[in-house]
This record gives C-alpha cells, structure tokens and sequence, in this order.
C-alpha cells in the first residue's frame, strides 16, 4: 500500500495511525490505546462508532444478499427518506461515495444546461474526480494566483490540462470576483458548486447573503447551482445546509452522515433537472444502491428524522466550545470558532476567516503542535489544521467533554511551553493533506477583468 495506506490523506508517516476499533466516540489503535475520536472518520460517524440501532439493522438486511444489481426496498426507502428530510428535493440516486455524487451532479449539470464549464471555490473539495481536484489545497497561496484572477491549480499530476480548463476558480465570499466571472464567461457555466460551509478550511460560514446573491446570480445566467453536502447533509440540520441558511439549490450531493460511516452517498435535484436522468445521461453503478449502504441510509436517516441526535451533536459541540473559549481566553490567546459547533475548527487568529487564503494567516503551526499533543494525551484531531473537528451523538456519553477540554488545555499549555523554549522555532512540520505543495500543477491564470 503506497505510503502504507488507502488514501493519501491517512499517510502521516512515522505517525501513521493503524485502527482496531471504535465505539461511541472513542477509537483503540492497534497498540491498545485509547482516543476521544475528532476525526469521525472524516465526519460520516454522526451517531457514533458502533451503534446498535444501525448495525442491527443492517446485519438482518445484509443476511438476504448484498448484490443484486436490482432495486432493492431499503434503496427506495432511503432516497424517500432524503426527499423528506430535504423537502426541496424532487429526485435522487445512490451512489458508494461522496466522489461519485459530485461527478454525476457535475455532468448533469452539464447536460441540463448544455454548457462546459463549471465554476468551483478555491479551498474546496469536493472528491478525488478529475473535474474536482482543481485548486483544492495549496499550503503556499501563492500557488492559487492573483487575489483578482485565480489560476486553475490541479492537486498532483495525471489531471488533463483539458480537464482544467473546463474548471474557473472563484473565491469564497467574495461576490465582487464570482460576478466578474459570470460577466466574462456566463454563457459557458453549467454550474457553480459550492461546500456551503468551506469544510475543507475547518468550516468557514458564508458571509450573510453570499448564498442568496449566488441563487440569485446562477439563476440571472441561467447556470445551476449545486450545494456539495457531503459534509453538512444530514449534519448541520435535518435538511442539510440548504435547510441551516435557507437557499435552495437545483442540484446537491450527499454522503458522510447519511449513512453513519457505512458507504452510502447520493445526488440529488429538483425533478426538472433531474429528468435528463435516465434517458439522456449516463449513470450507473454495480454497488450503487447496495444492500448494505441502502439500509445503513434507512436506519441513520430515521434516527436523524425521529430523535434529537443531532440537538445532542450540538449541544455536545457547543459545551466544548464552552470549555475551548475559558481555557484560550484564560491564556490571553487571540482565537476564532469556524464553522457551527456540530462541526467546527480552531484558528488562533483576530481576524474571522472568509476564505480557504485567510487560513494561512493564522498561527497554524500553534495549532498543529496542540494537535500533535492532543494525540499523545488521549484525543485524536487530523493532525493538519485545515480539518474540522467532528461531534457525534455518542460524544454526549460519560465525561468526553470534560476530558477534552483538560486534553486540550495541557496540550496547549505545553505548546505555549515548547514554543517559548525554542523560542518561536517550531516544532516540525506535519504530513498536510498527502501531496506536497512540489506537486500542485498550475494552469495558466484564467484572467478575470
Ligand atoms: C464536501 C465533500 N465533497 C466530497 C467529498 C468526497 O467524498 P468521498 O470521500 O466519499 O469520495 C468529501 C470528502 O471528504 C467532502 O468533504
């Protein structure tokens, strides 16, 4: 396995972590040792690690056969239940991933519109597709171009400059360079995707009215707009982040909390654009729908409709912000809460965030050495800055938040600690997000005038 892993982003080296279970909010790596689990596996976990009423449902549904390649009740059941919960939805599909969901929401998009070009926000991600893997996370800014003309930057080799080409970057909040785009290349867009939270930057909220402006300018130009939930579906409301900040899109994509970490994704649309669907679009899927995914969506989905799971995810978020803020603030540190508590980041910084660029500017290497002693106490955040930490309902069970907080407060102590020692030198660099800043292709700058 290069790098000794599935995945690029779970390479940390020497420090790469080998996991034999997970219950509630807590992990055991291979070596016995216990963590308040952050990560969430990336934030599909909303329930928690090995909940009974998912995995029984689950384990009697999967006794009749996983595979079918045939339409199953707990498929139909699950994308009803997304209809539901949404309310703006007027037809989905399944699909395994989150990476899946963004490229068939992309080309249908395309299709619908019959144009080429797809806008995306620098610092977001939405996936591992070519079409997404444009301007995702440099750690040198420089890299994304000038503030005025973001240039198309592909993350690592293999991605077709053709492939770029079809992608225009635009920055989060900011409507004065979107509009620019739409002005110059508005006849070409099929669509403007968004993470309607920057989740890729820890969480950064949209400035009040940018998702309204962006609704009204897509529709002006008649450009769809596609909410990438894979994140905040299921999470941040019953109904997502169209339901948190009240816009609707025309297409959206969903996976991570609709199925509480088993493989379950879907996109999603209003029944109009959805209808180039089956005949004029391709679509499909041998594990699409699966057995095992479909029913994990039907148990999860029901839970977040009928409990307060998620109130509880947030309660649990907001008292570890509670503990977060005395303990910071007791140490005179300047800090900002991103995101909302049911998912959300640390930037020790004055300034409030606005973009992926505006992560940059805050003392990320104070962040990551709390991280790295988060780790060694007992509680396990991605050890890259640019990561949420992710709450689930189980975090609400026995004294997690109180632990947390103590594990927090001496790692930052001996942080501080370390930094005074070395007198601001530093304490090592981590892995970041697979990729080095080396591998980062740029394109020429798409110029926005
Ligand atoms: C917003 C967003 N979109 C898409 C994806 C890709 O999902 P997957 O990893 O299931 O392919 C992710 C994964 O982190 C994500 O956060």
């Amino acid at each position: 396995m290069p790098g000794g892993t599935d995945s690029n982003f779970r390479a940390w080296g020497e420090d790469t972590v080998y996991v034999d279970r997970g219950q509630g909010g807590r992990v055991w790596d291979m070596d016995g040792n216990e963590f308040i689990d952050l990560r969430m596996g990336y934030g599909p976990v909303i329930l928690g690690h090995g909940d009974e009423r998912v995995d029984d449902y689950v384990n009697e549904r999967m006794r009749r056969g996983v595979s079918f390649s045939l339409t199953s009740e707990d498929e139909v059941e699950a994308m009803e239940l997304l209809k539901q919960l949404t309310g703006w939805v007027g037809k989905a599909r399944m699909t395994v991933s989150g990476t899946e969901a963004t490229m068939h929401a992309m080309r249908i998009a395309r299709a619908y519109t019959d144009r080429t070009k797809i806008v995306k926000f620098e610092g977001q991600y939405h996936g591992v597709h070519d079409y997404a893997l444009i301007s995702v996370t440099p750690n040198d800014m420089s890299e994304l171009g000038d503030e005025e003309n973001p240039v198309a930057l592909a993350w690592g080799r293999g991605i077709p400059a053709a492939v770029s080409e079809t992608i225009i970057p635009a920055r989060y909040n900011r409507m004065d360079v979107l509009r620019r785009i739409f002005e110059r290349d508005g006849d070409d867009i099929a669509a403007v995707i968004v993470e309607p939270v920057l989740g890729n930057a820890q969480g950064i909220l949209p400035r009040p009215g940018f998702h309204e402006e962006m609704r009204a300018l897509t529709r002006e130009y008649g450009a769809l707009l596609i909410f990438d939930e894979v994140k905040t579906g299921f999470r941040f409301a019953r109904g997502g982040a169209a339901e948190y900040f009240g816009v609707t899109p025309d297409l959206a994509t969903f996976a991570k909390a609709m199925g509480n970490g088993y493989p379950a994704a879907a996109f999603a649309g209003s029944d109009e654009v959805m209808s180039v669907l089956p005949d004029k679009v391709s679509h499909g899927g041998t594990y699409a729908g699966n057995r095992v995914a479909a029913a994990a969506a039907v148990a999860t989905l029901k839970i977040i409709r009928d409990t307060d799971a998620l109130a509880t995810v947030r309660a649990v978020g907001r008292a570890v912000q509670a503990g977060l803020s005395e303990v910071i603030s007791e140490r005179g540190l300047p800090y900002v809460f991103t995101g909302d508590p049911v998912m959300f980041g640390i930037m020790f910084t004055d300034k409030a965030p606005n973009e992926y660029r505006d992560w940059a500017t805050s003392d990320h290497e104070l962040y990551d050495a709390v991280a790295r002693g988060m780790m060694t106490r007992g509680a396990m955040p991605e050890p890259d800055s640019r990561e949420p930490w992710f709450f689930c309902e189980a975090h609400a069970r026995e004294d997690i938040v109180d632990r947390l907080v103590t594990i927090f407060a001496d790692s930052l102590d001996a942080a501080l600690e370390e930094r005074a020692g070395n007198d601001g030198a530093g304490a090592g660099t981590r892995p970041q997000h697979g990729l080095g800043a080396g591998e980062q292709v740029t394109m020429a700058p798409a110029s926005v005038d």
